[in-house]
């Protein structure tokens, strides 16, 4: 068994040659069993996402790319001739994944498969994909996408290992055909990246700096979605408000937000994530004026202690952060906002985290998405003092879900009586039983007689609020 990485890169380098000379299928069935050989579809891709809704995106834009060069999409890896895992590296269980999917190709030199690492753990991991994965053949980081057009023509024409791992590119991924996977939501990516240097994140390393897309771009691409029948879309950008029109139009974010919901045939505008710093008044002026832009804002606060937002480089104070809140909760619509937060990050004290809890109080959010802290390749709190014990974040991760259940399921309750539009975007099997979105972003489930509501706005009336969604009936 290899022991160190010297090792295992020789031994790898020894089971390609073997592999590519046809003689390590024996040497494995030998030793390790027969293995059965795997019959590969040609012209097929398969491809996996994990992480946010960039990836979610990003992976649409992949399999545009595949589409427009002739392959088609199947639903399983088993028998696709290109396999490509879309990863993410945002928390260590995340990364682990792809891993354990790689693991499940070790027979690809032979059978002809193409696997490919896209995503944030190829950018941060890089050629040491090849040392742990010698059956890989692509690896291409976030920030280089708009190579892989380039790379599949490489292995096209028979290259073995390709590799995109630039981060200093000013482009955008922009392609000539997405293939978007949600038939009602429609993401377009507005900025890439992110410049902010939170002390716990490697976004920064993975997605490289902030590049945002010209308006006019963007707005042809919602343009051209409102033509193929989508009347909802939703701008995304790890901190989507920081956006900047590079062209000499200069729109700000809001007047881009407007500019996009005046788009004819686009009903809802979602955004996301927004950074509390570069989140301003005018963005609230827009949702007020603008029935199309959703009420919904996500701004994660991470934490409720000025001193540990100091030491996460958050760039504001809980009670800046509060005035944000405040400003969107004394808008004229009700606003939903939802926030990320982290327990644990290190030397967070008991007392600091109770300054969480109590933010949750003034907050009062409508969603909450919560973690805990997950030290992070080349990041400065990596090298930090007074890593927190596992099972004491887990405590703290469990203390501030049972209070966000309370204050949501509050929210959701003070809800019942209203008529809210949603819409429709699930049917259960249950006949009868459909789900829809509110320009909130809440969940409401309803049934109905009526057949074909999917992707139609309806009104229902709410009748019960629980902790994570809201049932309602229609208003016919
Ligand atoms: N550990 C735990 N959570 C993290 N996030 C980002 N980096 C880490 C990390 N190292 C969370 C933040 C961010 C969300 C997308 O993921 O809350 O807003
Ligand atoms: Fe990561 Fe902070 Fe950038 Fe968000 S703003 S992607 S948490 S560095």
């Amino acid at each position: 068994m290899p022991r160190n990485r010297q090792d295992a890169g020789a031994a790898s380098e020894w089971r390609r040659e073997a592999a590519r000379a046809g003689e390590w299928r024996e040497e494995r069935g030998a030793a390790d069993g027969a293995q059965t050989r795997v019959t590969v579809a040609p012209g097929t891709f398969y491809v996996e996402t994990f992480g946010c809704q960039m990836n979610v995106h990003d992976s649409e834009k992949v399999a545009g790319v595949l589409l427009g060069r002739g392959y088609q999409q199947v639903e399983r890896p088993e028998t696709a001739r290109l396999v490509f895992y879309n990863t993410c590296s945002i928390r260590e269980k995340a990364a682990q994944k792809v891993f354990s999917r790689l693991g499940g190709h070790r027979e690809a030199l032979n059978s002809g498969q193409i696997i490919g690492v896209l995503g944030c753990v190829a950018q941060q991991e890089g050629e040491e994909i090849f040392e742990r994965a010698p059956w890989v053949s692509l690896v291409c980081g976030s920030a280089s996408y708009r190579k892989l057009p380039e790379l599949l023509a490489e292995l096209e024409r028979g290259g073995r290992r390709v590799t995109g791992l630039d981060t200093d590119t000013d482009e955008t991924f922009e392609t000539e055909m997405t293939r978007r996977d949600n038939p009602f939501r429609a993401y377009l990516t507005i900025i890439e990246g992110c410049d902010k240097a939170c002390a716990y994140c490697v976004v920064p390393f993975t997605r490289g700096p902030e590049r945002s897309r010209t308006s006019a771009s963007i707005l042809e691409e919602v343009r051209r979605l409102a033509d193929a029948g989508y009347t909802e879309v939703q701008l995304l950008g790890q901190t989507v408000n920081s956006y900047r029109d590079p062209s000499s139009r200069r729109m700000s974010f809001a007047e881009l937000l407007v500019a996009v919901s005046e788009v004819r045939g686009i009903r809802r505008v979602r955004f996301t994530t927004s950074h509390p710093r570069d989140f301003g008044r005018d963005i609230v002026e827009a949702i007020e004026a603008v029935p199309a832009l959703c009420e919904h804002v996500h701004l994660p606060v991470q934490s409720g202690s000025t001193r540990v937002l100091r030491a996460m480089q958050r760039t504001y104070t809980r009670e800046e952060y509060l005035e944000k809140i405040a400003m969107l909760r004394g808008a004229r619509r009700a606003i939903s906002v939802t926030s990320d937060v982290i327990v644990g990050f290190p030397g967070e004290t008991e007392a600091e985290f109770e300054e969480t809890l109590s933010l949750l109080d003034e907050a009062q959010y409508d969603g909450m998405f919560s973690f805990t802290y997950s030290p992070r390749p080349n990041t400065p709190a990596l090298s930090m003092g007074d890593q927190i014990p596992e099972a004491e974040k887990g405590r703290r991760l469990a203390v501030l879900m049972e209070k966000q259940r309370g204050i949501q399921t509050a929210r959701n309750e003070r809800l019942v009586g209203k008529t809210l539009e949603v819409l429709v975007d699930g049917a259960s099997r249950r006949k009868g039983q459909w789900a829809g979105r509110t320009s909130g972003n809440r969940v409401v489930n309803f049934t109905s007689e009526r057949e074909r509501l999917l992707g139609e706005y309806m009104q229902v009336r709410i009748t019960r609020g629980g902790p994570n969604s809201l049932v309602g009936e229609l208003v016919s």
